[in-house]
């Protein structure tokens, strides 16, 4: 029988846990003090841990490192009623196999559990990641939201933090790629290195090259003396190349090449340099059409695309969106000197029920703006920029959906084609129709989410089975544009 020991002062809050574990036919022993636990854990093990952060000796996720100190292949979950970003990052950067937040989705803990049994019984051990006894510098907490979506940014952010591997972020503009390209630097052991950030899209072509990897004196005209390049001055840091989808072919095969071999020469030079920079790139546009055209190399999309993290737009983030407007009303206040006191009702509304299709940034300025023209003390709906371009109805649409009537749209798409769909297809019409416009909606949808099939099935409002069924039923990824 299989046994599982939990870890919580507060009994009550997984008295529901403890007794489906019992009722699926786990031994569960239960510790309110963690002494006990760890001292009995050490005498015999488990096989498995669910541990809440906040202990009595224990404040953070130090516990982890405590139970992998006495058990190290112990798979250890945690449960926890002081969630926040930090917490988060830290507990799956020192090996966590799963984290969740309190009140429970028990559903979902108990196929956590289940798994990370499987995964104890069948040898593998779990892969721990934690980086000695350094404590934790992490800027994680920068990082705003409350939301399930975002806890996973979190988790994704602990496990990636500690490797070298290259890490693609990809969202829609103004969603936080930055923040978390920081976010996995800061919790990297690369932190005291440096970290440095390239817009390759705000630079000309011809300077991109010398910007990133230096150049010769005598390289180019006007190249009076050698200078590096920023691959060279995050050596033992970070780089982040940002909008990576607008870098040219010939310097992405130069990138690849960091990646494969962390070697390249400057502009004008034979020197081949050595670096350990690890490589952080974002991007907005989807680089699966820019493949498909020709403009962004496949081996270096599957070089990079290994480690991906898909950051949800903000208005899939449910109430996010309200803790973000707090948090930059008080940060205004402070910064501009002003006395808002809070965001009135109909604002609150506003905000949630807005599509913000420039994101966090977007909202960022909207709330900058209001606390610079309130007087009231409270924010109205008045004060919001997004509400007077609303009123006007100038507000930028939901990106594809302005005001479309679907019907008419295909009434004219089929009433062009419909003659020869007649000839080419006559007695199956309604069959090839009704596909290929489902083959166009679930390619478009998981173009829209980075390819992320739990993320398209939500977007479709259909379960995951029945996308991947479509997929499937398509002939694969590959035929859905
Ligand atoms: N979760 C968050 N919590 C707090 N601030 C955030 C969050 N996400 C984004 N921001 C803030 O929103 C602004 C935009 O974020 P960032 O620059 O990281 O977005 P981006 O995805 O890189 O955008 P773009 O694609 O336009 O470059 C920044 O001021 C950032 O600090
Ligand atoms: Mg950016």
């Amino acid at each position: 029988m299989k046994e599982i020991a939990i870890i919580d002062r507060n009994r009550e809050s997984v008295r529901k846990l403890e007794a489906q574990l019992r009722g699926r036919g786990y031994r569960v022993e239960s510790y309110g003090d963690e002494t006990v636990a760890l001292e009995r854990i050490g005498e015999r093990p488990p096989d498995l841990v669910i541990s809440e952060l906040a202990l009595k000796e224990h404040t953070g996720p130090e516990i982890i490192r405590e139970l992998r100190r006495i058990a190290p292949a112990l798979p250890v979950i945690i449960i926890t009623g002081h969630s926040n970003t930090q917490n988060a990052i830290d507990s799956m950067r020192e090996g966590a196999y799963d984290y969740f937040a309190k009140p429970l989705d028990t559903e979902k803990t108990l196929l956590a559990i289940e798994k990370a049994l499987d995964l104890g019984s069948a040898g593998d051990g779990v892969s721990f990641t934690g980086e000695g006894d350094e404590a934790p510098l992490g800027h994680g907490s920068r990082l705003i939201g409350k939301s399930p979506e975002m806890l996973e940014i979190y988790k994704r952010i602990g496990q990636v933090a500690a490797s070298d591997a290259a890490v693609l972020i990809q969202g829609e503009s103004g969603t936080g790629k930055e923040l978390v390209s920081q976010a996995i630097h800061d919790n990297s052991k690369r932190r005291t290195g440096p970290f440095l950030a390239v817009n390759c899209a705000a630079i000309p072509e011809t300077l991109l090259e010398s910007e990133l990897f230096g150049y010769e004196k005598g390289a180019f005209t006007g190249a009076v003396s050698r200078k590096t390049g920023k691959f060279e001055q995050a050596n033992h840091g970070t780089i982040f190349l940002d909008e990576i989808g607008d870098m040219t072919l010939s310097i992405q095969a130069k990138v690849l090449r960091v990646l494969q071999d962390k070697a390249f020469e400057r502009v004008g030079g034979r020197e081949t340099i050595q670096v350990n920079t690890r490589v952080v790139a974002a991007t907005n546009k989807s680089l699966v059409e820019c493949m498909k055209s020709g403009a962004f190399r496949v081996d270096l999309f599957y070089r990079l695309k290994v480690v991906s993290i898909f950051l949800p737009p903000l208005r899939e983030r449910g109430s996010d969106v309200l803790l973000l407007a707090e948090f930059f009303r008080n940060h205004y206040n402070t910064l501009l000197g002003k006395n808002v006191r809070g965001i009135s009702a109909e604002a609150v509304e506003l905000l949630h029920d807005y599509h913000w299709p420039g994101n966090v940034r977007e909202l960022e300025n909207n709330v900058q703006t209001a606390v610079l023209l309130n007087k009231s003390g409270v924010l109205s709906c008045e004060d919001f920029p997004v509400y007077a371009e609303r009123e006007r109805g100038e507000s930028a649409g939901r990106p594809g959906e302005e005001s479309v009537d679907l019907h008419e749209a295909f009434h004219q798409v089929l009433a062009g084609r419909f003659a020869s769909l007649c000839i080419d297809h006559k007695g199956s019409i309604y069959d090839k129709t009704v596909q290929d416009f489902e083959r166009a909606l679930i390619g478009l949808a998981l173009g829209r989410v980075g390819g992320n099939q739990v993320r398209a099935s939500k977007l479709l409002g259909i379960s995951r089975n029945t996308l991947r069924n479509r997929i499937e039923r398509f002939g694969g990824l590959d035929n859905l544009k």
